[in-house]
């Protein structure tokens, strides 16, 4: 989102008299929700308000008795009001990326009426918790204080979140928003939150309990770099890295999510600027994935695309070529500004206006805005009770829990035993973290729980900050520092970074720990009598491959941005009350990568003559400081292999032009498919002394067969909870044509016949695919 544009909300209603063709009583009229017929029975004889009749009447019945000009003003982030209807101005723009979020200018807080909402750990580790059930109930808990807020008069229904771009490059300062960098946690994620947002308790798939909308579409995640930003990157992209990781978040969030609603980014793809961008949008997104629901702009791409990338000569020519790609919804004011007259000059149909203004009220009707007063409807006794509950916040502390990914832990540091260690040294610009916790997309939280406060409630601590903030450009503090250092029986260091080092419009140029910070942990590490707990509170990784190799720092933790109770679940795991269990869900790399790619350069795959490693785990090959996957435990878990084919046959004839030895691979897309799969069983059991959650992750090493193949790639996973010596058995079901296959040079999936060699947990198996 582009904070230059934000718009004003509520803007002033916009009265158009000579147009009304109603009773005049409703002329008279600044209705509050569409279709009050208790306020204005007169509403009643329309039939877009008759609540037994189908959407698609409606819809028609409504646009039908729209202006030009009226429809013009329904394509924008603050819909004009048209009172001779009865309808309300409408604010499209809210946010939810992980709690109801005051960053879209149609919700507020406000001390009187709702004055926070529950803010929960910024994405990336929410992603770390690999538990696809709490991302759903995340997603329900989120909608539901969402509805309360908009019940109560401060939200809208139609939030712009998740956030599912590929966590590509690890300068980008959007990466704390998404799942990280792999295609399929990516989708799995925005697919159980884009439900848990949208889904009604009674089952009605047509009705919505919110919006969601999954964006940037597609291959954004560059803010600025050196001399590139956002509004002037034009992604050279291939057809092989669209296909097989820029493009299946958004592809599943529409097929397998039923999202009502995808964002255009702002960024050009291969020369065209993706919002208007008929391939990507009208042929894709609309037809191949069916998207039932909007396509809107960001803020505002279509000033963008005219300002920044003078892509057309006017802005009424940029209008058309959006409107006919398949945008319905621009935040901003472009659309509103310039439809009539493009319209006019017979750039675009009107046809293609009513399109757009069709699917933008159809959206609106599946979330009971045309059916009168909120209190009437399903959800409609939500309101300020139930936003902040105690159970909400509890989710809040258990979710961080959940994500935190231990990364380093000497024997006999973690977990600290209260019965050793009786004072603690707190250190850290972060050590008393508040709003750093929640990091950007945020609302105002119910509270905090900083780190200090939740370390002090088991032991006594002494709290030094040691550097002014996270950019710790001065050693001012250190003595003071490692003077409580030396005194304390253990240290809790808590470093990392906020949103002045990583942030939306604020790219990382190097992956270091800011500033000084790494002298002051070594320092205080060098006084130190007992552990040390490193804790990197950050969104993206860090090269903290010092601190790794230094004997003296004995355990290091990754928080990310952990939301409201960040500070509780921290304690949590450091005294051992919860058993990490997070995996990181992006490679962390060294300090050297930044040097040895450009970040404007898109490709996934290496490149040998330009000296590029690629990207990710699945193409990266090089040294990493932590990989993707990576997290311990106080326990340790083993796998045993129960059950899994060595050989699967495909039944492969003439008709698929595939059936002699000279053939390598077959189509992921034939009727070959059709329940092609296999089963896989593998036994965990927790040899530990503490009971905890496991992650299962299931990769593929793929024959390489098809040009420029990952060489690994995560098939599927599952979290298991296991108490001491307890076991359990786990199955997978790997589709053939889904999961196995890789995408080649022309955008096709491919299954590629030959040894695919499987990995579970420590175990690796290979299963043959033949003729
Ligand atoms: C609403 O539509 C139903 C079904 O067509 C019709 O029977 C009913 O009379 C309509 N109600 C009003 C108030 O027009
Ligand atoms: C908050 O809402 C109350 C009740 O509507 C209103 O009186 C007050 O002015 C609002 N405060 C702010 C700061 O907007
Ligand atoms: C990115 O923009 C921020 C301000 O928004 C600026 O401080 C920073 O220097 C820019 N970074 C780069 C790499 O251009
Ligand atoms: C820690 O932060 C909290 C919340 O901002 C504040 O009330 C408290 O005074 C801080 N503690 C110290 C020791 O600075
Ligand atoms: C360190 O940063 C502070 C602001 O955070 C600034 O006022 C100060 O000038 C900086 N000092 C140096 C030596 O760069
Ligand atoms: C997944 O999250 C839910 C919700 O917090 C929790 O009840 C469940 O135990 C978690 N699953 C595992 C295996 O940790």
């Amino acid at each position: 989102m582009d904070f230059q544009n934000k718009p004003q909300f509520p803007l002033l209603l916009v009265f158009v008299f000579l147009l009304s063709v109603s009773p005049s009583v409703l002329a008279q009229y600044s209705p509050r929700y569409a279709c009050d017929t208790d306020k204005n029975p007169s509403l009643k004889s329309y039939a877009f308000c008759n609540a037994s009749l189908d959407f698609k009447t409606r819809v028609n019945d409504l646009v039908k008795r729209m202006s030009l000009q009226e429809k013009a003003g329904s394509l924008v982030s603050v819909a004009d009001s048209i009172n001779r209807l009865g309808i309300p101005s409408y604010g499209w723009w809210s946010e939810a990326l992980h709690g109801v979020s005051d960053t879209g200018p149609a919700t507020w807080f406000n001390k009187t009426i709702i004055p926070g909402a529950t803010s929960y750990p910024q994405v990336i580790l929410t992603a770390a918790s690999f538990n696809e059930s709490l991302f759903n109930i995340l997603g329900k808990v989120i909608s539901t204080e969402a509805r309360a807020m908009y019940n109560t008069g401060v939200s809208g229904l139609t939030f712009w979140s998740p956030n599912v771009n590929i966590f590509r490059d690890p300068r980008w300062g959007r990466g704390q928003e998404t799942p990280g960098e792999d295609p399929l946690l990516s989708s799995r994620f925005g697919v159980a939150f884009v439900k848990g947002l949208q889904e009604r308790e009674d089952g009605d798939k047509d009705r919505l309990k919110i919006g969601a909308c999954c964006k940037h579409y597609t291959a954004y995640d560059l803010d600025n770099w050196t001399s590139v930003d956002r509004f002037h990157f034009n992604a050279i992209v291939t057809k092989q890295d669209l296909e097989d990781t820029y493009n299946p978040p958004f592809k599943s969030c529409v097929l397998d999510g039923n999202v009502a609603s995808i964002m255009c980014s702002f960024n050009q793809v291969n020369g065209i600027p993706t919002c208007g961008d008929r391939e990507l949008l009208e042929e894709t997104v609309r037809g191949e994935w069916k998207l039932n629901g909007y396509i809107s702009s960001d803020c505002d791409s279509l000033q963008v695309m005219f300002k920044d990338q003078h892509w057309a000569k006017t802005p009424e020519e940029v209008t058309a070529d959006a409107l006919q790609a398949g945008l319905d919804l621009n935040c901003g004011d472009s659309l509103k500004k310039f439809t009539e007259n493009a319209v006019k000059e017979g750039l675009v149909k009107e046809s293609v206006v009513d399109r757009a203004v069709t699917n933008n009220f159809a959206t609106l009707m599946r979330l009971g805005f045309f059916d009168g007063h909120p209190s009437k409807q399903m959800y409609g006794n939500l309101g300020k009770k139930d936003v902040c509950t105690k159970d909400n916040q509890d989710l809040a502390r258990e979710t961080a829990r959940q994500g935190i990914v231990l990364l380093k832990n000497s024997l006999g540091s973690l977990p600290l035993l209260p019965t050793y260690i009786k004072s603690l040294a707190v250190i850290g610009p972060n050590a008393n973290a508040t709003k750093a916790m929640i990091g950007n997309y945020a609302g105002i939280p119910c509270k905090y729980t900083t780190p200090l406060e939740a370390l002090s409630e088991s032991v006594q601590t002494v709290y030094e900050a040691g550097c002014a903030n996270v950019l710790c450009n001065s050693t001012d503090k250190f003595e003071k520092a490692k003077n409580v250092a030396a005194a304390a029986d253990a240290v809790v260091l808590v470093m990392g970074t906020d949103l002045t080092v990583e942030a939306e419009a604020l790219d990382r140029t190097e992956i270091d720990l800011p500033g000084e910070q790494n002298l002051l942990i070594s320092e205080v590490a060098y006084v130190a009598r007992g552990p040390v707990i490193l804790v990197i509170m950050s969104g993206g990784g860090m090269d903290v491959s010092f601190s790794k190799c230094n004997p003296k720092v004995t355990s290091i933790l990754w928080v990310g941005f952990p939301g409201q109770e960040g500070g509780a679940a921290m304690a949590d795991v450091i005294f051992g009350r919860y058993n990490p269990s997070g995996r990181l869900p992006m490679t962390w790399y060294p300090r050297s990568y930044t040097k040895t790619v450009p970040m404007n350069d898109m490709n996934m795959r290496p490149d040998p003559t330009t000296g590029h490693p690629g990207r990710s785990y699945r193409f990266y090959r090089g040294e990493t400081v932590y990989p993707f996957g990576y997290g311990l435990s106080y326990s340790l878990y083993i796998h045993r292999l129960i059950k899994a084919p060595k050989l699967v046959s495909i039944p492969l004839n003439k008709a698929h032009g595939c059936s002699s030895s000279s053939c390598t691979s077959f189509d992921a897309s034939g009727d070959i498919c059709d329940g092609l799969s296999l089963d896989i069983d593998v036994m965990v059991t927790n040899i530990g002394k503490m009971g905890g959650s496991h992650t299962i992750l299931l990769f593929s090493y793929p024959p390489q067969v098809i040009y420029n193949s990952p060489t690994k790639q995560l098939l599927d996973f599952k979290r298991v909870q296991l108490g001491p010596w307890e076991r359990t058995s786990i199955s997978f079901k790997i589709d053939v044509c889904k999961q196995l296959s890789v995408v080649d040079k022309d955008g096709n999936r491919k299954v590629g016949l030959g040894r695919h060699v499987l990995q579970i947990g420590d175990i690796q198996h290979s299963v043959s695919l033949k003729i």
